[in-house]
């Protein structure tokens, strides 16, 4: 079966065909970077329009790339929650037109869910080496990693609009454990790095600065850390506090470019330092309460470097399985909206009155 993938949760239009062996026939993604930049993060309005403008050529390309017409699709799959709602509108417009007049199935996709199952499509590294089971190579069938080996997991998804932990039975069983109370973590890397005067998006350009500079030169709050009753996260006051120490207590910072480099550079490594050592801590204090030995990262702050190195130490000093998606597939793609592969195997099709769901999810009780 070919499977015609869309996503457009946030800012990134993507397609992708990809088939019931989870072979990726291609993927493509129009990113909107150029467009936010000046603000700093993501306009939704902006978002939604540019949507409009490229989903269609979008979904061209991915057939062409992949050698296939219309007629030769067997489903189309789209993430319908969590996201912007017009930016989700969009996708889900599309892909309702093209099961209408294709008469096409249609799935629906929980884009946090996809965000784990991205993990199946790196081949497990062992000790900086491939191992003979799973040795690296283009996504395709003969690399996957196998549903088995991924879940029952614990399921930490931290992008610029969640940072959420879930308890993962299956690719499409999860349960909220917590998650943050206020900014996401990539959101904050995308604030702290417009207080720094560093370029959108602020992740990879954080993790730029901080390469030259000391992530011990400063001691900003790790929120919640210590408090081990929750599985949650708080960015917000660690934002502020870079601001505060950029401009003075209570004061907003005018001229974040008149920075010096060195101090622009132990800032953002000290900031990274904070937020990864959140992160990891209530990974632990999750693989802890669930007593599962399976861990799997998603969403694009998982493409931080330090942030991988990080969790592969805990994994190994805590003897759990880690799982982190290759780097493309860690930021919005529709390569993972293969996941609708499942929902096919478990024959649950969406129909035309299937609606975008916001969201976002929260634990029970919160
Ligand atoms: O998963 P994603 O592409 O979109 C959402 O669903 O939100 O995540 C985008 C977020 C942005 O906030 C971006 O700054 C962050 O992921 N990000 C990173 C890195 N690359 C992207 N954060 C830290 N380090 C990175 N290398
Ligand atoms: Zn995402």
């Amino acid at each position: 079966m070919n499977i015609l993938t869309i996503e457009t949760t946030c800012d990134e239009t993507a397609a992708a065909v990809v088939t019931d062996q989870l072979q990726v026939l291609s993927s493509v993604v129009a990113s909107q970077d150029a467009l936010h930049e000046r603000f700093g993060g993501v306009v939704p309005e902006i978002a939604s329009r540019a949507h409009v403008e490229r989903i269609l050529p979008v979904i061209d390309e991915a057939l062409r790339k992949a050698n296939l017409t219309l007629g030769q699709l067997d489903a189309v799959a789209v993430a319908n929650t969590p996201g912007l709602a017009g930016s989700l509108l969009v996708g889900l417009t599309a892909a309702k037109s093209l099961a209408l007049a294709c008469n096409l199935p249609l799935v629906a996709v929980n884009h946090l869910q996809a965000h784990i199952y991205a993990c199946r499509f790196q081949p497990k590294k062992v000790s900086g080496t491939f191992c003979a089971k799973h040795p690296p190579g283009r996504p395709g069938k003969r690399f996957l990693t196998p549903l088995s080996a991924v879940f029952p997991c614990v399921g930490l998804i931290v992008s610029g609009g969640h940072s959420n932990i879930y308890r993962c039975a299956g690719p499409l069983d999860f349960t909220p454990l917590g998650g943050t109370i206020d900014d996401a973590a990539g959101e904050a890397f995308d604030k702290v790095a417009s207080l720094l005067g560093l370029p959108y998006p602020g992740g990879p350009s954080i993790e730029r600065a901080a390469a030259g500079g000391d992530p011990a030169r400063h001691r900003f709050p790790r929120p919640l850390l210590d408090d081990r009753a929750r599985l949650d996260f708080s960015f917000s006051g660690l934002k502020t506090a870079v601001r505060y120490l950029v401009a003075g207590p209570g004061k907003l910072n005018e001229d974040p470019v008149g920075l010096p480099p060195q101090q622009v550079a132990d800032i953002a490594a000290s900031f990274q330092e904070a937020v990864v050592d959140c992160l990891v801590g209530k990974a632990e204090l999750a693989m802890e309460r669930t007593g599962f030995r399976t861990l799997c990262v998603g969403g694009g702050v998982a493409a931080n470097g330090r942030f991988r190195e990080r969790l592969e130490a805990s994994a190994a000093e805590h003897g759990y399985e880690l799982h982190v998606p290759p780097l493309a597939l860690c930021t919005d793609n529709a390569v993972m909206g293969a996941i609708a592969v499942e929902r096919l195997r478990a024959g649950e099709f969406a129909d035309l009155s299937l609606d975008a769901f916001p969201g976002p999810e929260r634990a029970a009780g919160r």
